[in-house]
């Protein structure tokens, strides 16, 4: 097989094609032909060295992906050879920037009808980490204020939606360019962050999801209701001001399941979220896409295509 492995930590430089052994699938595993695997920011933040140490070296980048299963191991009753799934690896692993993925069964789920490969690939992460976010963790409730922070973003877009068919009011930042595309996903109030200070327009909060971090997170403390909630996923600045004792503040914990990716079938068979805006590469041109990844200002997601 072909994988995008890292031998050390760098640029995108050292993100290159190599051969791989093939694997088998053991107990509970599936191994699937890999169509199309998303980019998330996580992706080049560890490949620069900003995550974990040495000791995950070589390692192959990848957080989701959509497949073809091409062989299922002992126990595996749920798939068989040629279905089409998606799915992710677990939490702190990788390795779907390849053409072929070793992955337990449990971490997949039957691909979305009506979507394509690249279209399933582009939401499994985004989708389970907004669901954990606002669903279980911030427990959002019908009738509540939301302010998703990122509103353009992989994660954040999908928030929006999972908030509004929640039946909360929607409040979304984002800069210019992107105010119609976060309307479009169904925000009810859009702030164009570039043009005014979301504290000074949003209302007292019941919810506050933070895709964005640093500033942009003590910043949110001050539009949360006494009691309120903030569930973060990207870190705030560092030595900043612990937030204030009237605000719960939670990290999701994002375990990785088949459930949730069931739950984003669910959502998209109810029509209540679509895929976001994609733009794809090819997968050779993943360290391309990891640039694009890392300017922080990509509208939906990024995709690599692999076959
Ligand atoms: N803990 C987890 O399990 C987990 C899982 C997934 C992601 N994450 C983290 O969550 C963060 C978001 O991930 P993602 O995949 O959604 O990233 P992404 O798709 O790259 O989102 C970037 C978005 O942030 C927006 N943005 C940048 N600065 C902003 C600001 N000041 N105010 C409002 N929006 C701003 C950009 O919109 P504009 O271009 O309009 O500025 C862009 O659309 C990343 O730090 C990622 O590492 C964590």
């Amino acid at each position: 097989m072909k994988a995008i492995q890292i031998q050390e930590f760098g640029g995108p430089e050292v993100l290159q094609i190599r051969e791989l052994p093939h694997p088998e699938p053991g107990e509970g595993e599936i191994v699937a032909a890999i169509h199309a695997a998303s980019v998330n920011p996580t992706d080049w933040k560890t490949r620069a060295g900003q995550r974990a140490g040495g000791d995950i070296l070589p390692w192959v980048p990848g957080c989701d992906f959509s497949g073809i299963v091409e062989a299922v191991g002992p126990g595996v009753t749920d798939f068989k050879p040629g279905d089409a799934v998606f799915g992710v690896p677990p939490q702190g692993g990788g390795g779907t920037y390849a053409d072929t993925l070793l992955v337990d069964a449990a971490l997949v789920a039957r691909k979305p009808e009506g979507l394509s490969h690249v279209q399933s690939a582009a939401i499994a992460l985004i989708g389970l980490t907004a669901l954990v976010s606002l669903e279980d963790t911030a427990k959002i409730k019908s009738g509540e204020t939301v302010l998703i922070q990122g509103g353009a973003g992989g994660v954040g877009g999908f928030g929006v939606q999972v908030a509004k068919h929640a039946g909360c009011t929607v409040y979304a930042t984002c800069s210019t360019r992107n105010v119609d595309y976060v309307r479009g996903l169904g925000a009810d109030h859009v702030i164009d962050y570039t043009r005014e200070k979301f504290e000074d327009v949003v209302p007292p909060c019941d919810v506050v999801f933070d895709t964005v971090g640093g500033e942009v997170q003590e910043r949110s403390f001050g539009v949360i209701k006494p009691g309120g909630r903030l569930a973060w996923i990207a870190r705030g600045s560092e030595g900043a001001d612990p937030p204030p004792d009237t605000v719960q503040m939670f990290r999701p914990r994002v375990d990785r399941d088949r459930a949730h990716l069931e739950r984003i079938k669910e959502l998209l068979d109810a029509g209540a979220v679509t895929v976001p805006e994609i733009t794809e590469f090819p997968w050779e041109r993943a360290g391309a896409a990891q640039e694009l990844s890392a300017t922080g200002h990509v509208r939906g997601k990024i995709v690599l295509r692999v076959r």
